[in-house]
């Protein structure tokens, strides 16, 4: 055979050359199919001592106060179909036969226990708490706080409801399927009387209300009624009040302080968050709560409601309602972190593909935020993605400083389903004061699936259990 023309040598050196650093870029991006939270990335200490604990404590054993529970629920998930409004039979995830699944009802103080059985779900299940500041063990994180619930096993779940509010659940095992699919139901801590519960889901583009589709009627619970607004979704969603004008009572399960009325305005409800909407009825007419636009509202009352459109001006929360001193001083920080948002080309998981990226890093070589109990900590989330995330931050609430360099003047904001629009930058601040491995990411939960996860870690708090692994643990 005759030995290959130069221009052939030439042609495969420079495919090569392409191809050797493509490789090496897919086998880097390869995510490990058995995996610790505590060895993801790198550690980023805020600025803070990089400790080293001599002995950790697990996990597992953070967990709620033990004596008899003042409310108990038994849970039982199933993969089965059932019937979504206006479209008829879907395959999806039901608990106890339903899709919301039960609402779980507690005052403040009570110790709420649920036991959650799998009968049918094959990827596993768990329960997380979202919105409620519950000990790391009961935080529902399968990988980190847990394994995931294999068909025919159970796991309790135990907290205090310490926090009075507007909460809901879901399963963090394969949420961005499972959560779609109806793995969720609201959770309310009392005592706010005369409400009424409005928790938006969208099943295969039917939006739902309660899980019901179209005009919703609903008595009106009192003369003043508290409209309890739940996003489930992944897309932040407008909310508003036709024929009466309302106030923002409270934001991700915090009152607002003097909140003022509104009228002609919208609310945001960020994915994953919660906003409570104080209405006064009018007088022989009901009111309608619009829900992003199309079909589902919410009407309360008897009588004619007005049919509205979504007003254009939204309610700001950077400045509505009268400040109140915190409970902490941001300004003396103790830790200081940067979580900036990007995309960029590349693998992941060996995909060709667009990636979002955290401080420039892909999932897992993302940092991993350390902060020991006590610390104040400043957050910076800056978006250059060219897309919204609504941030969830797990095990605390962080309330917000400044949003894009203009200084929050209202009610302190405190949330935990922040929405962070592109090119938008939220500096938020929070005491580190619940032990754990807690979750930091995009709560559109395809987004976390595609990596934009992080952990907040304390120092000294390890981790037995594993992403991927034998019950093939996957929190997104
Ligand atoms: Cu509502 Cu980590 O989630
Ligand atoms: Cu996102």
């Amino acid at each position: 055979m005759r030995p290959p023309r130069r221009g052939v040598l030439i042609a495969i050196a420079a495919t090569l050359v392409v191809l050797a650093p493509l490789a090496f870029f897919w086998q880097r991006s390869l995510v490990p199919n058995d995996l610790s939270a505590m060895s993801m990335g790198y550690a980023d200490h805020g600025g803070g001592p990089a400790e080293h604990a001599h002995h950790g404590i697990d996990v597992s054993t953070l967990k709620a106060p033990s004596g008899p529970a003042d409310v108990s629920v038994d849970l039982t998930a199933r993969k089965e179909k059932f019937d979504i409004p206006a479209r008829g039979p879907m395959d999806g995830y039901t608990l106890n036969h339903t899709s919301p699944g039960p609402q779980i009802v507690a005052k403040q103080g009570d110790l709420v226990q649920v036991t959650l059985h799998n009968e049918s779900v094959p990827e596993g299940i768990t329960l997380h708490w979202h919105g409620v500041d519950v000990p790391a063990a009961e935080d529902g994180v399968a990988g980190v706080t847990q394994d995931a619930v294999g068909v025919g096993k159970s796991f309790v779940y135990r907290f205090v409801a310490k926090d009075a509010g507007t909460y809901w659940y879901h399963s963090h095992q394969v949420s961005h399927e499972q959560v779609k699919k109806g793995l969720y139901g609201v959770l309310i801590v009392q005592p706010t009387p005369a409400d009424v519960i409005a928790a938006v889901h969208t099943y295969d583009k039917v939006r739902t209300v309660n899980g019901g589709y179209g005009e919703r009627r609903v008595e009106a619970p009192g003369s003043t009624v508290r409209v309890r607004l739940i996003n489930t979704d992944n897309g932040p969603m407008a909310a508003w009040v036709d024929g009466a004008p309302y106030k923002v009572v409270a934001v991700d399960g915090t009152e607002v302080s003097s909140p003022p009325e509104v009228r002609d305005k919208s609310v945001l409800v960020t994915a994953g968050g919660r906003i409570d909407v104080q209405v006064t009825m009018p007088q022989g007419s009901a009111v309608r709560i619009g829900l992003g636009g199309g079909p589902t509202t919410l009407v309360i009352g008897a009588g004619n409601a007005p049919t509205g459109t979504q007003p254009r001006d939204q309610v700001d929360l950077l400045t509505y309602g009268v400040p109140k001193a915190l409970p902490f001083d941001p300004a003396k920080a103790t830790r200081v972190f940067q979580y900036n948002i990007g995309r960029r080309i590349g693998f992941f998981d060996g995909k060709p593909g667009l990636w979002w990226t955290i401080n420039g890093h892909q999932y897992p070589n993302v940092p991993m935020f350390v902060v020991t109990e006590g610390d104040v900590v400043r957050m910076t989330i800056k978006n250059t993605s060219g897309q919204v995330h609504p941030m969830h931050l797990h095990g605390h609430h962080v309330v917000v400083l400044s949003r894009n360099g203009v200084k929050a003047t209202g009610s302190p904001w405190w949330t935990d389903s922040l929405n962070v629009e592109d090119n938008e930058t939220y500096e938020v601040a929070f005491v580190a004061d619940n032990p754990g491995i807690w979750m930091d990411h995009c709560h559109n939960l395809p987004h976390a699936a595609q990596g934009l996860i992080t952990h907040l870690m304390y120092t000294g708090v390890t981790t037995n259990f594993h992403l991927g692994g034998g019950p093939d643990n996957q929190p997104e």
